[in-house]
């Protein structure tokens, strides 16, 4: 199929009109990123949406209405006063709400599920089209399945290329993030995606909303798949100062292209300017405009790792910081130091890897754990003579483990076996640090009961030897990509 990407003039809305009116696919701007649109009560369009994106099935769309009377085309009436107030607020506009489905609307829009996501966007491109259609559009995100969505023309014939007919080209997203979505029936409101319109303005109107889980499940499906993800690993980098500093040092010293992304003025303080990089702007609006089109364009220059440093969770900070999560490393590249207790060493060495390499990030588990017993006074101290904290540490069992790790790392050669016996579909998986280091140093020491030095110089053993467990982390997960 041949994409034409056109200026999204009246004629072009027209033909955009007439192609949804005909079963076709046609990606429009809005004012949150853009969208791929169908005719919502058109359940084999709406089929062909999950065709072209790659979307998991159970994954429902947004629908997009002009007006109220077209939202009860899609909506079952009557909405809560309280909900009502929440539209009249933030509508037209980058919010989303999840609302009783009338049974007419297509099962596929709705994702087999009996609620529907809707939203009137603001973008006049948006708007004419509704506007020539005369119905409503369901619509999510112009990309392929998990890659960051698109906030312009470039983006979408990017990942949509002879895939559909037409790209309404409408310049820039201005919001660059997709639309807050908020359950409306759940009382209180949930929160089941941040987005474009920040949690506190909503709050301002409901009160305080609930969080997205409901009995350990997420509510939004579509919130369980990774999301944004670039081919390079990202990381996410809260910290500032020295800590910053050396976090990315290490990074920059590893194996592979480091390039990163964060506020201009930032990136200016940096001892190091890296080679690649990208600037996010200075506001949090600045940096949602720009996310996105960031991450894509570092993908273009294809470096191995990118590190973003970003620590603002307010307004729409939030929806920043959720969807830089959803890019980071998948949870099985991650690292699980093993002992008995889990009380002082593997935590130990939990404390002083995450203290350096942000980009594998280490968890710790005990053989013998008693879950939630804290970290040894002593251990508390040993590390925070390295600058680490293991104040939050809470003990767990290898049973409650359930993401697969990368690698497991015990402290003895013991603890290797009674490991692999208790988790044989891990086998290749586990190993002591002396047998990961091929090196015959035999077993880390256990300090427990002992005095601070002898913690002290466990904690500077393991310290001594994190770097050279680096390179074997960094060869394996290579390996494995
Ligand atoms: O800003 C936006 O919302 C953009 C533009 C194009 O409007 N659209 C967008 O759509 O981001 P999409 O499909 O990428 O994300 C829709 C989100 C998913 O997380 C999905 O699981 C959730 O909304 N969702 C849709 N219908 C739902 C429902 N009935 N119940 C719960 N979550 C729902
Ligand atoms: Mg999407």
């Amino acid at each position: 199929m041949n994409t034409v990407v056109a200026k999204a003039s009246a004629d072009q809305v027209e033909r955009a009109a007439r192609l949804l009116s005909l079963g076709e696919l046609v990606a429009f701007p809005t004012e949150t990123v853009y969208g791929l649109g169908c005719d919502a009560f058109n359940d084999q369009a709406a089929q062909k949406i999950f065709e072209v994106k790659g979307r998991p099935a159970d994954n429902p769309l947004i629908v997009h209405v002009l007006d109220w009377p077209m939202l009860l085309e899609v909506a079952e009436a009557p909405l809560p006063t309280w909900a009502i107030q929440l539209a009249r607020r933030f509508w037209p506009g980058p919010l989303t709400l999840v609302m009783p489905s009338r049974a007419s609307l297509s099962p596929r829009v709705r994702g087999g599920l009996n609620t529907v996501a809707v939203r009137m966007p603001s973008h006049p491109v948006a708007r004419d089209l509704l506007r020539a259609l005369g119905r409503p559009i369901a619509a999510p995100s112009a990309n392929r399945s998990g890659r960051p969505s698109p906030t312009d023309a470039r983006a979408v014939d990017e990942d949509l290329r002879g895939r559909i007919p037409l790209i309404l080209d409408g310049g820039p997203s201005e919001v660059g993030l997709e639309s807050t979505v908020v359950d409306i029936t759940l009382s209180p409101p949930a929160l089941l995606r941040p987005g474009g319109i920040g949690r506190e303005a909503l709050e301002t109107v409901v009160g305080p909303l609930a969080p997205p889980t409901q009995g350990g499940l997420s509510r939004s499906p579509g919130t369980r798949y990774r999301h944004y993800a670039p081919k390079a690993r990202v990381v996410v980098l809260t910290g500032d100062g020295d800590a910053l500093q050396s976090q990315l040092s290490v990074l920059d010293q590893g194996p592979g292209t480091l390039a990163v992304m964060a506020k201009g003025s930032v990136l200016a303080k940096l001892a190091k300017e890296p080679s690649r990089c990208f600037s996010l702007g200075e506001t949090a609006e600045d940096a949602a405009k720009t996310l996105f089109r960031g991450l894509r364009e570092l993908d273009r220059i294809d470096p191995d790792s990118i590190a973003v440093i970003w620590d603002t969770d307010q307004g729409i900070g939030e929806a920043i910081l959720n969807r830089l999560r959803k890019a980071e490393t998948k949870p099985e590249d991650t690292l699980l130091f093993l002992c008995s207790g889990n009380t002082c060493r593997s935590p130990m060495a939990e404390a002083l890897w995450n203290q350096r390499y942000a980009l594998v990030s280490a968890s710790s588990a005990g053989l013998l754990a008693t879950s939630g017993a804290p970290a040894t006074e002593s251990a508390k101290r040993a590390v925070a003579r390295f600058g680490a904290s293991l104040e939050n540490h809470r003990a767990r069992p290898l049973a409650r483990v359930t993401d697969e790790p990368l690698m497991v790392v015990t402290m003895t050669a013991d603890q290797a076996q009674a490991a692999r016996r208790l988790r044989p579909e891990w086998t290749s998986r586990i190993a002591s640090l002396s047998e990961w280091l091929h090196e015959d140093f035999g077993d880390i020491i256990d300090p427990y009961g002992s005095s601070d030095e002898v913690y002290q110089a466990v904690a500077r053993k393991l310290d001594s030897l994190l770097p050279r467990l680096w390179q074997v982390v960094w060869d394996r997960m290579s390996k494995e990509r």
